[in-house]
C-alpha cells in the first residue's frame, strides 16, 4: 500500500528518524508560527508500531525531483494473510 501527497515532502533532518517517538521537523514548527498547536510527533510512531505488529514493513520516502511530496510504503508478506485456521482462537 502506497500513500503519497504533493506537499513539501519530509524534512531531510528527520528522514532517518521518522517512526521513532517525538520526531518533528523544525520547519513545520516554523510554518506553524511556533504556536502550540503542533503535534507531539507520535502519529507515525504509533501507526508504524501497530502496522509492524501485523507483520508489515513501513518505509518513509520523498518523491524524486522534479516531483515532490511524501511517500509512505506499507508492505505485508503474503504469509501474513495465510495464517492457519484457528489462529484467532489460540
Ligand atoms: N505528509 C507529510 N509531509 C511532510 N512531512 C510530514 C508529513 N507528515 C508528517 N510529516 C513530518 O513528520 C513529523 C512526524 O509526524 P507525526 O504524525 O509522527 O507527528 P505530528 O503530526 O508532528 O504529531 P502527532 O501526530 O503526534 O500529533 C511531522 O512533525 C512532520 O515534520
Ligand atoms: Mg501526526
Amino acid at each position: 500500500m502506497t500513500i503519497s501527497d504533493d506537499g513539501p515532502g519530509f524534512a531531510p533532518e528527520i528522514m532517518d528518524r521518522i517512526g521513532e517517538p517525538y520526531v518533528r521537523s523544525s520547519k513545520r514548527r516554523r510554518l506553524n508560527g511556533g504556536g502550540e498547536t503542533t503535534g507531539l510527533g507520535l502519529g507515525f510512531f504509533i501507526a508504524k508500531t501497530l502496522l509492524e505488529r501485523s507483520g508489515a514493513t513501513v518505509d518513509f520516502e520523498n518523491r524524486a525531483y522534479p516531483d515532490r511530496g511524501a511517500v509512505i510504503k506499507i508492505r505485508w508478506g503474503r504469509s501474513d494473510f495465510e495464517r492457519p485456521l484457528g489462529f484467532a482462537a489460540t
